[in-house]
């Protein structure tokens, strides 16, 4: 028998509290506490831990030599969207749950239709559940990325316990389950999207994931707080994490794992939106290079870190008289303050004075760049703008600058001066060599220039003044 229990969830933090009240008692947002009926009480991680822990003191679990168990890694899936396998590690691994998380729109949906339909391709049965879209809305984007293949069976529902019958008839390979927003379970009464609800339906695909080696996807829309349904709430409850970003109207994609129990979480994986569908990008880190050669005033590249994956960027800034009233500052793919603080370097500590200018710094090619490694690079656009002088060919620059003016070494300096190399540049600008005076070095065909300082830096990329 069930008995009926009513608690109240925090849809900020998934707090659960016996009564209403108008602040979440544990992450005091206002107004965020929503009624939820328990018809059977909602498993969570904690009692799944005690429920094994009982069954082991009664004698139920079987203990098998560390050396005898059979490894995840032998049986992963290799997806063949190689830019996805190196995210996940080295494909999926069955009886995993990998949650998908990313703006709506941004391509989601997609991506896992295109899985689904490369893993059946290559013999495997795989099922898309789709509690978003109706079945025919699914058809037609199969249709348009050349998804069509018979192996991927398509149910159109919102119901849970329907999603996971499906699963149960035909054990897939592959699950796609778009989205965990979309489904609710009929034992629990908060609309589907609720943070009870997106619990529940997590929690249950990964016990139906777990007890049989379907490899369950979950998409999950972000909200405009930058998290699936609430801070946490879903990612201690799935194996991986990955995130799909980029700018909204750029057509660059990057996979990026947010947690991963079976890789690591450096790996970046680069696809482009086209007409058909996601495609991989051939040499990603050449890819965010618009510059053209000779290079032109108000562009500076640099070798910027995704993860542990160097990647050629360029840079653009121009500064222009400014109009009446404050001039204006404007960013895209850099945060607008890091630049700000350029700006007041430049003039501290460089003599260039921006203040009667607008300034507009854009990242080439859609990407984000969170790294202060990118501010010689920016600060080297910025002043190339301004003078109307382009970098000197065949330069790129990778440095934190601070607010003295000084050039620090970007962390992991070799990896960059490498792939600098492997591009054909012949001049890396960088701080000095940790604990060391500055020292000219040369490392095959790419030769590494140390600045102590911003001037200096200029002075490197620009020629003389
Ligand atoms: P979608 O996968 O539906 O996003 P999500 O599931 O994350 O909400 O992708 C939607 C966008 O992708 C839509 O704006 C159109 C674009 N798109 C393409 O550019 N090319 C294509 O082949 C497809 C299918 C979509
Ligand atoms: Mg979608």
């Amino acid at each position: 028998m069930s008995a009926t229990r009513s608690v109240y969830l925090c849809q900020q933090c998934g707090a659960s509290s016996p009564k209403w009240a108008g602040q979440c008692p544990s992450c005091e947002a206002w107004n965020t506490l929503v009624e939820t009926v328990v018809v059977r009480p909602a498993p969570s991680v904690a009692s799944a831990a005690r429920n094994r822990v009982h069954a082991a003191a009664a004698g139920a679990a079987s203990i098998s030599p560390i050396g005898e168990v059979s490894s995840a890694e032998a049986n992963r899936l290799a997806s063949g969207i190689g830019e996805l396998d190196r995210v996940l590690g080295g494909g999926l691994v069955p009886g995993s749950i990998v949650l998908f998380g990313g703006d709506p729109g941004i391509g989601k949906s997609t991506l896992l239709l295109q899985l689904a339909a490369r893993l059946s391709a290559a013999g495997h049965t795989t099922l898309y559940v789709t509690g978003e879209e109706s079945a025919s809305q699914v058809r037609g984007r199969a249709e348009r990325v050349g998804a069509v293949v018979n192996g991927v069976g398509l149910v159109a529902t919102t119901d849970l316990a329907t999603a996971i019958g499906a699963i149960d008839a035909s054990a897939p390979a592959l699950a796609v389950v778009d989205s965990v927003q979309t489904l609710s379970s009929a034992e629990l009464t908060g609309p589907a999207g609720s943070v009870g609800q997106v619990r529940e339906v997590a929690t249950r695909l990964a016990e139906v994931a777990k007890a049989g080696a379907t490899c369950v996807a979950l998409v999950g829309h972000v909200t405009k707080e930058g998290t699936v349904a609430g801070p946490r709430t879903l990612e201690h409850l799935v194996d991986a994490v990955i995130y799909m970003e980029g700018e909204r109207l750029g057509s660059t994609r990057l996979l990026r794992a947010a947690k991963n129990r079976f890789g690591s979480t450096d790996a970046v994986g680069v696809l482009e939106m086209r007409g058909e569908g996601l495609v991989e990008v051939p040499d990603a880190s050449r890819f965010f290079l618009e510059s053209e050669q000779p290079p032109v005033a108000g562009s500076a590249i640099t070798i910027a870190l995704e993860g542990t994956r160097p990647l050629a960027v360029e840079i653009q800034a121009l500064v222009a008289p400014a109009g009446y009233g404050s001039p204006r500052r404007a960013t895209t793919g850099i945060d607008v303050n890091r630049v700000l603080m350029l700006i007041a370097v430049l003039a501290r500590h460089a003599g260039l004075n921006l203040t009667g200018h607008d300034v507009y710094v854009n990242v080439a090619g859609g990407l984000r760049i969170d790294e202060p490694a990118a501010d010689l690079a920016v600060a080297t656009a910025l002043a190339s703008s301004l003078r109307e002088r382009p970098v000197i060919e065949g330069t790129v620059l990778a440095g934190e600058l601070s607010l003295s003016g000084r050039v620090r070494t970007a962390s992991r300096a070799e990896r960059r001066l490498s792939e600098a190399g492997r591009l054909g540049f012949t001049r890396l600008i960088t701080g000095p060599e940790r604990g060391t005076t500055p020292n000219a070095r040369t490392s095959g065909a790419i030769r590494l220039a140390p600045a102590t300082d911003l001037r200096e830096a200029l002075r490197l990329a620009l020629g003389e003044e």
